[in-house]
């Protein structure tokens, strides 16, 4: 019942973190959605790099205005933005519109980018097959966007039901000459085809590589991220030692169980992932993502196969389980730091979130860690203190057995830790006490609590 209950609980957790990734609306921000008024401009959507792109079409004329508008962060930068007349969206065959950002001025052209502009060759203006008009490269007013805007017209040679745009935004140039883009993930995504007479999107790959991304990242936070740690906290604090709590093993066989497979789907579809992209691999995010998907299967099957507590190599067997579990908690840490700087490099959200996430858990384990050591000593304490009591007593007992013939007072010194070493038998007396003491419960606790 209480199982089923927490499964409930992670159901509904999952669902809350994955339901606004699902939902598609991108409009454009206010303050962009004011100068494409200013242009009777309607269609605006939200584009990768942090552009914004508002359209109007007629497809009588085959006239297409457009907006298009990106910060530019540095003193230089560059903006860009083409059609594609080829089968598919991309850089090379693009012939493209841009806006170059110098320290005191700006510049604007037309350029076709071709292989050799890939293969590094420097890109200069040139004439391009596509009439265009009204062809402007300036800050807006009522955003700090820099933004191109010119009206098209379509020829043949593009269709106007599956039109492929291409865009960019570079931080050097050289005069006229744009130099190399950044070369991250969404440096690679910023290409798309859309349908201009119903303002759609059909290339959902983009979008859809976009989403399942932001689920992987998801998944492993999650999975190995949260459930997994918080399975190890409740073992390590809640089994015996400072507190023993009943159903301890039950939510810890949950979280680490869900934790690993929630882990393992964020792993396989991440691996799918860095398939799929073929423009981009991310080497040591990969490599980590794999040491730590294999090691921790490897701690998983561990615990079928471990040792029993009578066997003479179960301490070693506990070092080693203990130090890759923590070593894999800190690798775990560094990979998902690494996937969110590929997945998000300008919005920080992700990176606060996750900070965040590791404070509550990191402050949790500290506290719980120093109340453990503090019931420790105190207890450890206790036991010095109860044992010297029990000396006491008995020696004083001793002695007013032994003296009650002749009717002597006890001496207030005759207890062994005041210095009354003279006492008949008092090394057997020593004996039995710590005998008693040991079979104390707190001895017990104090084993469990800090060995196990
Ligand atoms: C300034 C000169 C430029 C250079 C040297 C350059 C170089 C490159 C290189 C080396 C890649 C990686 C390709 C890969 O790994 O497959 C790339 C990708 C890309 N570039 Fe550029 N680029 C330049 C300008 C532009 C411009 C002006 C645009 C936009 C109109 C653009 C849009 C893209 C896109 C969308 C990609 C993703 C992959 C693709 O579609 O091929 N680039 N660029
Ligand atoms: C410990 C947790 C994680 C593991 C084990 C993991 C694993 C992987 C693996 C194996 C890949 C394939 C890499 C390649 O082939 O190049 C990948 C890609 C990726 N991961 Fe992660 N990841 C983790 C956390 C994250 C997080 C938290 C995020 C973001 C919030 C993230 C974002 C990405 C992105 C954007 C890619 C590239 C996908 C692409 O190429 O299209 N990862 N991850």
């Amino acid at each position: 019942m209480m199982f089923a209950s927490y499964q409930y609980f992670q159901a509904f957790l999952i669902l809350s973190f994955l339901l606004p990734i699902f939902s598609n609306a991108h409009p454009c921000s206010e303050s962009f959605q004011q100068e494409t008024a200013k242009k009777g401009i309607v269609n605006c959507k939200k584009k990768t790099l942090g552009a914004e792109f508002g359209w109007k079409y007629s497809n009588y004329t085959r006239k297409l205005e457009i907006l298009f508008g990106a910060k530019i962060d540095g003193e230089v930068g560059w903006l860009a933005w083409g059609l594609n007349p080829g089968k598919e969206p991309q850089m090379v065959g693009t012939r493209a519109l841009i806006g170059i950002k110098l320290e005191n001025s700006t510049l604007s052209d037309k350029y076709n980018i071709t292989r050799y502009t890939k293969l590094g060759c420097q890109l200069l203006p040139s004439e391009i097959d596509l009439e265009v008009h009204n062809f402007s490269f300036s800050q807006g007013e009522a955003t700090e966007f820099y933004m191109i805007h010119a009206t098209l017209v379509l020829s043949s040679e593009y269709n106007d039901s599956s039109l492929n745009i291409v865009w960019q935004v570079g931080n050097a140039a050289d005069g006229n000459r744009p130099i190399t883009h950044p070369m991250n993930i969404h440096n690679f995504d910023s290409k798309e085809t859309i349908d201009l007479i119903y303002g759609t999107v059909l290339s959902v790959e983009t979008h859809k590589l976009h989403r399942l991304r932001k689920i992987h990242g998801i998944l492993n936070i999650m999975g190995w991220g949260t459930l997994l740690p918080l399975g190890a906290i409740i073992a390590r604090y809640f089994k015996k030692f400072p507190f023993q709590y009943p159903n301890w093993f039950c939510l810890h066989v949950s979280c680490q169980s869900l934790g690993y497979t929630l882990g393992t789907c964020g792993w396989i579809l991440g691996m799918w992932l860095g398939n799929a992209s073929n423009h981009s691999t991310f080497p040591t995010h990969r490599t980590l993502g794999i040491i730590i998907f294999t090691f921790t299967t490897l701690q998983m099957l561990a615990l079928r196969l471990k040792p029993l507590r009578s066997d003479d190599y179960r301490v070693y067997w506990n070092m080693y389980h203990h130090f890759l579990g923590y070593s894999l908690f800190a690798i775990i840490s560094v990979n998902i730091f690494l996937g969110i700087s590929i997945l998000s490099t300008r919005d920080h959200t992700w990176k606060w979130a996750y900070i965040g996430l590791l404070c509550l858990l990191g402050l949790t384990a500290l506290l719980l860690e120093i109340f453990t050591w503090i019931k420790f000593w105190y207890i450890k304490n206790k036991e010095f203190f109860a044992k010297l009591l029990l000396l006491c007593l008995s020696n004083s007992n001793q002695a007013q057995g032994s003296t009650s013939g002749s009717k002597t007072v006890p001496q207030p010194d005759s207890c062994p830790c005041l210095a009354s070493t003279s006492q008949p038998n008092a090394d057997d007396e020593y004996e039995n006490v710590v005998i008693k003491a040991e079979v104390l419960p707190v001895e017990s606790e104090i084993e469990v609590g800090i060995l196990s």
